[in-house]
């Protein structure tokens, strides 16, 4: 059984590399003329904030790989940035996609004004709320931020606990779509009283300041909460598995966990979304972070993280600053096989498995990159009084193919 197992592993390994040379031998077809890019040194990982679902992440050996580029560029997190990068006539990429040199200049500018506050989130319940749900938005997003509120995003009791909800926002980009829109979320803000909108601008490389700007607002108004998921808006979550998992353990201790990412290294090709040059960050491998997609804090952690992160240098990508301020604490994060932030990843074996089923996502905390309409079929189909698996639901058990894999068709590799 394990030899197999390592076995499928390795299988999946070389198709990965396999598939990443491939992609990789096409995307120099793309790369202009002209373009001063030295040659390519030697390829170094790409740490796992790729937000491509279909990548499979295995922990690899750094001299196993070649850099898994951004060339499926399908979910929210890629919109966000700049497009720049993705245009049909590229220009000097790194430099247009983003300025490192303003950016360290700017670097001390990190405290902006909260534009639309909810003071009153948190105070609803004597003693607080079990769940507060902190979802990363873009104002633009509105269809997005309407399908989490119906449905894994519900307010109200889940097993019993008490849910609340925020979506935590930064002015559009777009500043022509501006005006238009301050009018639209403050009346959504009416409405729903769930957003929280701070004044600076919502790029991908802002996504720092978000963090540390939610943690902040986190310990002044909802000090009173036990527990914090922070996730994007295209994942799929189980928050009746969420509460499960929380209900054993305590607030008023370290609790962090989700989809860790450990050695991850800074992508020195220049080209990548990714690229991180040496001045700004010199050491080789980044502290274990977790992937953005999702993950739980106690409210211990949460206060703690919060000072923690006032005394870190801005970085360019939020998940892994998180991993430099949780590094400044001593703690270790928990790495729980339930946080899919990488998508459900196929055994290469067994290519026609369905594996938008509810069955298997009745084992998951969270699972990354759904469309909107997939959330809300998943969602529907999940509660469902007819949902009928074969397996009892498990939330301490890692997730498993084997199980589901008997019970649907054969995989040739068990
Ligand atoms: C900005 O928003 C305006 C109005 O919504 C739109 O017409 C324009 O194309 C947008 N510009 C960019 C660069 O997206
Ligand atoms: C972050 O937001 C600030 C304030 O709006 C803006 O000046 C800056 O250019 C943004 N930085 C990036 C990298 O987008």
């Amino acid at each position: 059984m394990r030899v197999r197992l390592k076995g499928d592993a390795i299988c999946t390994l070389v198709l990965l590399v396999a598939l990443c040379s491939l992609l990789y031998s096409q995307l120099e077809h793309l790369v202009p003329v002209g373009n001063k890019e030295p040659p390519q040194k030697k390829p170094s990982i790409t740490p796992k904030i790729s937000p491509d679902p279909r990548a499979p992440w295995r922990p690899m050996p750094p001299e196993a790989t070649v850099p898994r580029q951004q060339v499926t560029p399908i979910v929210r997190r890629t919109e966000v940035a700049n497009n720049e990068v993705q245009t049909t006539a590229p220009p000097p990429l790194t430099d247009s996609a983003f300025n490192f040199k303003r950016y360290l200049l700017n670097k001390d500018n990190r405290n902006f004004n909260l534009l639309i506050n909810q003071p009153k989130k948190c105070r609803k319940t004597p003693g607080g709320p079990f769940l507060l749900i902190a979802i990363k938005s873009v104002v633009e997003d509105f269809d997005r931020r309407e399908i989490v509120r119906k449905t894994w995003g519900r307010e109200g009791l889940v097993n019993g606990e008490q849910i609340q909800r925020v979506f935590l926002l930064g002015t559009p980009k777009n500043r022509t779509a501006l005006a238009t829109w301050e009018t639209l979320i403050h009346q959504e803000s009416q409405v729903y009283r769930d957003i929280l909108l701070w004044d600076f601008m919502d790029t991908f490389f802002n996504l720092t300041l978000k963090e540390i700007h939610f943690l902040n607002w986190a310990a002044e108004f909802c000090h009173n909460v036990k527990f914090i998921f922070k996730g994007d808006a295209d994942v799929f979550v189980n928050v009746e598995n969420i509460v499960d998992f929380l209900e054993r353990h305590n607030p008023a201790e370290d609790l962090f966990v989700g989809d860790i990412i450990y050695n991850a290294r800074p992508i020195r090709v220049r080209k990548s979304k990714y690229y991180i040059p040496e001045t700004m960050y010199g050491l080789s491998i980044y502290p274990a972070y977790a992937g953005g997609g999702g993950f739980l804090l106690s409210s211990h952690t949460m206060r703690k993280l919060s000072r923690a992160c006032r005394e870190v240098e801005l970085f360019p990508i939020d998940d892994v600053f998180l991993g430099m301020c949780l590094q400044r604490i001593n703690l270790k994060p928990i790495l729980h096989e339930g946080f899919k932030t990488f998508g459900i990843v196929k055994p290469s074996a067994a290519p026609h498995l369905q594996t938008f089923d509810p069955c298997f996502y009745k084992d998951l905390m969270v699972v990354h990159s759904l469309k909107v309409a997939e959330i809300w079929l998943m969602w529907n189909l999940l509660h469902s009084p007819h949902l009928s698996c074969t397996q009892k639901k498990q939330v301490k058990k890692p997730f498993q193919w084997k199980r589901k894999a008997q019970t649907t068709q054969a995989s040739p590799l068990r």
